[in-house]
């Protein structure tokens, strides 16, 4: 596979193949930065971060990645204060940061506009999360925790729990997962459940359940992946409010969990872990968070070509 030069829009984009590549470039990465400090990648290359949608994780750790590969960032983290706000269209705005840099990496609450990001730039363009629909980054930062907490993907039982019908990050891994050798539950509100072209794929290649209970599901996972539930899409207020706080895991609800359960969260949280749970061995979401920096280095990497 040549990455040189490749979009990452969706996880539907990439085998199995494709996937365990980036994860042992990013293992070597977070080797070599362990031993040698920042690295030289990427020197003279620019990253341009256009951010149209709020963010802490996704767009700190690629420019960190990015600084650590040795290579420099421009960007913007609001749309506010750039052209668009004059009319500019997202098209133009595109075929403008290109003459600036060498990759994009675009956050928009519109889905498919990563997509048409890449359709109109010559440059890679990676998806940082596109309303609804993708975070593929994310997912490959996920399967990487999981493999370093584990040794393995494959035997698992992952629970998905909370806004599984707006929530990005769990489309996107859940279409990961059945490329493993898992047992997945899909736990939520009613109101909340997984987009149904999802579950019907996702059957085709993997036990699935859909379940509203989390306290007699817990006992029998290896990963329980959190969501918060994303209020900013609901298209009606009453609806969020009638869904608002339908769980919370605290030391309560993990009092029959297996002693190996490792809790994740793509965060920012809420109010669905309680703190006290980051004190346990349980809490595995702020290894994840470091995860992003080693992913999103083999990706640009990878997608510029100096790996
Ligand atoms: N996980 C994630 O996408 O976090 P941010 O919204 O802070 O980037």
């Amino acid at each position: 596979m040549n990455w040189k030069g490749r979009d990452v829009i969706s996880i539907r984009d990439f085998s199995k193949s494709d996937i365990e590549f980036v994860l042992k470039v990013a293992e070597r990465l977070e080797e070599e930065l362990k031993e040698k400090g920042p690295l030289e990648y990427a020197r003279g290359k620019i990253l341009a971060t256009l951010f149209f949608e709020p963010s802490t994780r996704t767009r700190l750790s690629f420019e960190s990645a990015m600084h650590r590969l040795g290579g420099s960032v421009i960007g913007f983290s609001s749309a506010s204060s750039t052209s668009v706000k004059k009319g500019e269209s997202l098209a133009d705005t595109i075929k403008t940061v290109e003459q600036y840099s060498d990759v994009i990496i675009i956050r928009h609450p519109m889905e498919g506009a990563a997509r048409l990001a890449a359709e109109v730039a010559e440059i890679p363009v990676i998806n940082a999360g596109d309303g609804s629909n993708q975070h593929p980054t994310q997912t490959l930062l996920d399967l990487y925790t999981i493999k370093h907490a584990f040794g393995r993907i494959d035997g698992l039982t992952i629970g998905l729990l909370g806004d599984l019908k707006y929530g990005r990050t769990v489309h996107s891994l859940a279409e990961a997962l059945a490329f493993y050798d898992v047992e997945l539950y899909l736990i939520s509100p009613e109101l909340l459940r997984m987009p149904r072209h999802i579950i019907e794929e996702l059957r085709e290649k993997i036990t699935i359940h859909e379940t509203t209970d989390l306290e007699g599901t817990i006992p029998k996972l290896d990963v329980l992946y959190v969501t918060r539930i994303q209020r900013e899409r609901f298209p009606d207020e009453e609806e969020y409010l009638r869904v608002k706080g339908s769980y919370q895991v605290n030391l309560e609800v993990l009092k029959n969990a297996k002693e190996s359960l490792r809790i994740m969260h793509p965060l920012p949280r809420v109010d669905e872990i309680h703190p006290e749970v980051d004190r346990t061995e349980h809490a595995l979401y702020f290894r994840q968070v470091f995860s992003g920096v080693p992913v999103r280095m083999a990706l640009l990497g990878l997608t510029l070509g100096v790996l």
